[in-house]
């Protein structure tokens, strides 16, 4: 328990083999995928699961993502349907994950599903990712690699700043290309988006031939739960045109400002921004502005991770 022991590892086929067999012994791993960093551990193993709860500060009965290689891994642990062929077909591996009804003999400790009779499943595409994926050969339970309710990571350093004395190593292969986490959407009846995030509603309802709804009441919570999460030590206030005098202010578009989100106002790459400029406005001290974002496409995400930022606390 202390950041002396903590390994910096590359995703060479060295630094994947060690990360994989630190897996295997049940230690924790954070490791890279498309949209952030994850911290990951064997999803079989209870004490492994709780070590990730307990280094995250997390409230217990938020259950975790599993994360495979393939769809026909992810098969074997949950219920299997024609929406989920066809989400799977169209967006893994990537910045999607699907909750299903749990399988029977899966394995998984009850840890990882906070006890639900559902599974949240995941097939991240970032090729540091799936080479750890398959090196290991089991499935890996991966939150955000960051305290609960404080910004996610989208670089190693993020991960370090936040979680390095509960670590055994970091697989560190830069930046995160998505930077916001999967959008989450349950296949439990009907098709229901539970989290917006790197997948849009617009690209999710191209493909499905029903149309998805939003999580309602009574319905299983899914994340953003916590009102304030993705937190700033700072205050932070949304839609700003003019910021005061002691702000420092996120940008969106060709505008002046101290960081800019996308100056070409392009979705995606605010996307890819967003955390490691709150990352970086935070360490500022001072309170933060933002621009107001466009909510359509990425930007419904965007908009989701912000309102949680600012929300009182
Ligand atoms: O992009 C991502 O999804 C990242 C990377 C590391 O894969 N992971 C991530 O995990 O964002 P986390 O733990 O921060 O968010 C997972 C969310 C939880 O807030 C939880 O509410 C929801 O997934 N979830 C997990 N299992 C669920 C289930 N059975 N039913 C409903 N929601 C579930
Ligand atoms: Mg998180």
């Amino acid at each position: 328990m202390d950041g002396q022991n903590l390994l910096h590892l590359t995703p060479s086929t060295e630094g994947i083999a060690q990360a994989a067999s630190l897996l295997a012994q049940g230690r924790l791993v954070a490791f890279p995928t498309e949209t952030v960093y994850g911290l990951g551990a064997d999803a079989r193993d209870g004490r492994a699961v709780a070590a990730i709860y307990e280094a995250k500060g997390r409230p217990s009965f938020n259950p975790l993502i599993v994360h495979l290689p393939d769809a026909e891994t992810a098969r074997s642990y949950g219920l299997w349907s024609d929406t989920a062929e066809t989400l799977a077909n169209a967006f893994w591996p990537g910045p999607l994950s699907l909750v299903l009804p749990l399988r029977d003999g899966h394995g998984l400790s009850s840890l990882v599903t906070a006890g639900l009779d559902s599974v949240a499943l995941r097939v991240p595409a970032h090729p540091a990712a799936q080479s750890l994926l398959r090196a290991f050969g089991g499935p890996v339970a991966a939150p955000s690699a960051n305290p609960s309710g404080r910004i996610s990571p989208t670089t190693a350093a993020h991960v370090r700043e936040g979680l390095a004395d509960n670590l055994a190593a970091i697989l560190d292969a830069g930046g995160c290309s998505v930077g916001l986490e999967s959008t989450i959407v349950g296949l439990i009846e009907t098709p229901r988006m539970l989290r917006p995030g790197g997948v849009s509603r617009e690209d999710i309802d191209a493909v499905l031939s029903v149309p998805l709804l939003d999580a309602t009441d009574g319905t299983i919570s899914a994340p953003g739960q916590l009102l304030s999460h993705y937190a700033p030590r700072a205050a932070v206030r949304l839609d700003v045109r003019v910021p005061a005098s002691d702000e420092v202010f996120l940008g969106f578009g060709d505008m002046p400002c101290d960081l800019n989100l996308s100056p070409a106002a392009d979705l995606h790459e605010a996307a890819a921004q967003l955390f490691d400029q709150l990352h970086k406005l935070d360490a500022t001290g001072k309170p933060i502005a933002v621009s107001p974002i466009p909510a359509y496409g990425l930007g419904v995400a965007i908009n989701d991770r912000l309102k949680r930022a600012a929300a009182p606390r």
